[in-house]
Formats: structure tokens, C-alpha cells, sequence
């Protein structure tokens, strides 16, 4: 059967070849189509980088207004899946939610041609922003809110989670730039575990909209998109415990116990994540420009501050990922923490697309099928019933 080699969570195993992102894990660089991620984040907008992901270079203002035009044009979901979704159960997280929607887009449009892939990645950057805000209103029992098309892609979605007939929602400028950074920074990041969900299944020719519903699937687990949500709650309960700083780093530390620092830690870097530079930087602005006082700051800047000094933490080369600080900046957008995983979701939806489609276009690409190391019984005799 030839020589195997045991690879646990492939983490030396290049599954692909790719032209889109480069990421240098011991010198903290991460470039998408070879463009750095400060230079992204301080200039473009989510639609131009999602852009860049899926077309391989910047938009031109004529390519931009088309794709804004489109985006407008498939904003709206079809009202029986409204009605369809209106009934989840209310508990439901938001991420079962949407991966389910995301599953069930594509028979809600019996219709739509498979001439023009194209056509189908706007779809889902389109309509994905609106199920994401439509899941929120259901999940409140409240009545959704239709996209607007005079509102850019961020400030409409800020606005379908927020507006109210009480409380009109007022864009705010620097809270939906705030939104395009974060969108930015999780657009793409190589073959994470949510990214190879979506080649491993689009590997069997699978559908598109599966596809990129098992990238939903995947991206929930707290040691992936989770982890976002997970900070808050972790730095919630050290809130509300009274824990010390040097008590939650112990357990960190201990093998013992399963408790890990959330928001801490990565497989590829082992220095400080870039996207973490940019969104601490964003979250120390944003909160001081809203004037709001979240103690959450305080006790992260606080955890960070011993870990980076710790032994174990030095050793293991563990810093701040990009979801340590990314909470507390959806928390001053008033994003309830069970979106958060969502919020990571939209984000990275061009990358996936973007992934998807560089492996149809592959022609080296062979279904996923990785091997194993059998560690069970060579041989094992049948047994009668009446003798087991
Ligand atoms: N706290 C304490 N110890 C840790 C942590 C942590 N957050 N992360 C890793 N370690 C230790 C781990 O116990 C192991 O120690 P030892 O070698 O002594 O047994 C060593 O570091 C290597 O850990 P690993 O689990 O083998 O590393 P991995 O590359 O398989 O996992 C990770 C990477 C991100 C899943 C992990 O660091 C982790 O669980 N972090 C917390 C969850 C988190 O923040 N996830 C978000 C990742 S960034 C967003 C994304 O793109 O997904």
C-alpha cells in the first residue's frame, strides 16, 4: 500500500497549491494576492478586498460600481424562506442558523442558470449579510429589516440588525469603517480548518452552496471562528468570578485541566498575528471616540500583559490571535456575542469563495482522501451471537 506519513491536523501537509493569500508565520506577515493586510485594512473597503480574493486583483471604479449594483440587486431573500426560517426554534444558535439557510438558498431559486459562476458568488456575499442580520431579528422575534440600496454593503447590514421603528438606526462612519476593517482582517487566511472544509467537500463536486455551508459548519468550533465568542465569555466570567489574572494564567498553563486562554495561540504564527496588531490598535480608537469604558479591555490588556512575559507562554511562542481583541470591538457595535461566530463568518466568505473556485480551476486537484495509520486488530474472528 506504500509508505504513509502520520500527519495529526495536517499541520505539515500542503494540501493545494494557491496564488491568493501568503502568510509567513515566524515573521508575523500576512498579504492577500501579495498586498500586506495594514495596507488593506488602512485603505480598502470589505466589497474591494473580497474583490481582490476572488478576482485575483483590486477593482477598477467600473468593476466596483457593477459589483455594488449587483450586490443591491441580490440583497433580498425570497419570502417563503422567510417564512420557512421564521419558525427555528428560537435558542437556536445563529450559526446553525445560517449554515442551514445557506444550504437551503439554492432551492428557494429553483431558477437561477449555472452559466455564470460569478453570478452565484455575489448571491452569497449579498444574501449571506442579509440572512446573518435576518437570523439576528428572528432570533428576537422581531420583524426583519429589508436592505436599503442607498447604504454601502457594511452600513446596510449595521442597519438591518439595528433599525426599529422606535429607534430609528443612525449610521455612524466610523463604526461601519470599524465594521470593514474587522470584515477585512477574516477575509482569508490560506487553509484553516474552515477553508479546507470547503475543498475537502467541494472536492467531490459537491455544490457550491454546501460547500460553503460546511465552511459554516466548521468555523462554529471555539477553536476556530468560536473563538471570538468564546474571549468574551471567558473575560465575562473572570469579570463576574472576581478571578485573578495570575489564577487564569495557571490554569492556562496547567495540563491538567482542559481550560486554554482563549483568543491566544495559532498554528501558523508564532509571533504576534498582524490581524490582532490592527484590530487592538482599532479597538483602543473605537472605544475611545464612543467614549464607552468596557472593564472586558481592561482584564484582556491585563492577560496579555502577564502571558507575554510568562515562560509558557514565551515557549510555546502563544500570542494574541485575531479573535482576542475582535470581540470587544463587535461589543461597541452592540453585536450580541452569539453573532460573533457569524460576524466571522461574513468575513470570510470571500476567502472561501475565492478557495473554492482556484480549486475547480485547478486541474491537478483530486477528491480529498487522506490516508491513515490502522491501529486496530489485524485479524478478528466472527462471533456467534449466542457466544459474545
Ligand atoms: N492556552 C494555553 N495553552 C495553549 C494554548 C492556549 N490558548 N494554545 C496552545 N497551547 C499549548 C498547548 O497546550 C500545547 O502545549 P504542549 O505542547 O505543552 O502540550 C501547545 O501549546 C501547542 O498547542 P496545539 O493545540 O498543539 O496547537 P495547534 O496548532 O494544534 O492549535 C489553536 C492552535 C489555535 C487551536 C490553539 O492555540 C488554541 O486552542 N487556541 C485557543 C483557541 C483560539 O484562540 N482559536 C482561534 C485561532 S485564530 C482564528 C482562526 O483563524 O481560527
Amino acid at each position: 500500500t506504500g509508505y504513509i506519513t502520520y500527519d495529526p491536523g495536517f499541520g505539515n501537509t500542503g494540501s493545494c497549491a494557491s496564488a491568493i493569500t501568503f502568510m509567513d508565520g515566524e515573521r508575523g506577515i500576512l498579504r492577500y494576492r501579495g498586498i500586506p493586510i495594514e495596507d488593506l485594512a488602512e485603505n480598502a473597503t470589505f466589497i474591494e478586498t473580497a474583490y481582490l480574493l476572488i478576482n485575483g486583483h483590486l477593482p477598477t471604479l467600473n468593476e466596483l460600481n457593477r459589483t455594488r449594483v449587483l450586490l443591491n440587486d441580490f440583497s433580498l431573500i425570497h419570502e417563503s424562506m422567510q417564512v420557512f426560517f421564521q419558525n427555528f426554534p428560537r435558542a437556536s444558535h445563529p450559526m446553525g442558523i445560517l449554515s442551514g439557510m445557506i444550504m437551503a438558498l439554492r432551492s428557494f431559486y429553483p431558477d437561477m442558470g449555472e452559466e455564470d459562476i460569478n453570478i452565484h458568488f455575489l448571491y452569497l456575499l449579498s444574501k449571506v449579510r442579509t440572512m446573518a442580520a435576518m437570523s439576528y431579528r428572528m432570533s428576537r422575534g422581531e420583524k426583519v429589516v429589508y436592505p436599503r440600496h442607498d447604504l454601502s454593503y457594511c452600513a446596510n447590514f449595521l442597519n438591518m440588525m439595528f433599525d426599529s421603528p422606535v429607534h430609528p438606526y443612525i449610521v455612524d462612519e466610523d463604526l461601519v469603517r470599524a465594521l470593514n476593517v474587522f470584515l477585512i482582517l477574516h477575509a482569508d487566511h490560506e487553509q484553516n480548518c474552515s477553508t479546507s472544509a470547503v475543498r475537502v467537500v467541494g472536492s467531490s463536486k459537491a455544490p457550491l452552496y454546501a460547500s460553503i455551508a460546511a465552511g459554516v459548519s466548521a468555523l462554529w468550533g471555539p477553536l476556530h471562528g468560536g473563538a471570538n465568542q468564546a474571549v468574551i465569555e471567558m473575560l465575562e466570567k473572570i469579570l463576574k468570578e472576581g478571578a485573578t489574572i495570575d489564577e487564569v494564567i495557571r490554569r492556562a498553563k496547567d495540563r491538567k485541566d482542559p481550560f486554554r486562554l482563549m483568543g491566544f495561540g495559532h498554528r501558523v504564527y508564532k509571533t504576534y498575528d498582524p490581524r490582532a496588531k490592527i484590530i487592538k490598535k482599532m479597538c483602543d480608537k473605537i472605544l475611545e471616540k464612543l467614549k464607552i469604558e468596557d472593564p472586558l479591555l481592561d482584564i484582556a490588556k491585563k492577560l496579555e500583559e502577564v502571558a507575554l512575559t510568562d515562560p509558557y507562554f514565551v515557549d510555546h511562542n502563544l500570542y494574541p490571535n485575531v479573535d482576542f481583541y475582535s470581540g470587544i470591538v463587535l461589543r461597541a457595535m452592540r453585536i450580541p456575542t452569539n453573532m460573533f461566530p457569524v460576524m466571522f463568518a461574513i468575513g470570510r466568505l470571500p476567502g472561501w469563495i475565492a478557495q473554492w473556485k482556484e480549486s475547480m480551476e485547478d486541474p491537478s486537484q483530486r477528491i480529498s482522501r487522506p490516508r491513515q495509520i490502522y491501529t486496530g486488530l489485524p485479524q478478528n474472528p466472527f462471533q456467534d451471537i449466542m457466544e459474545r
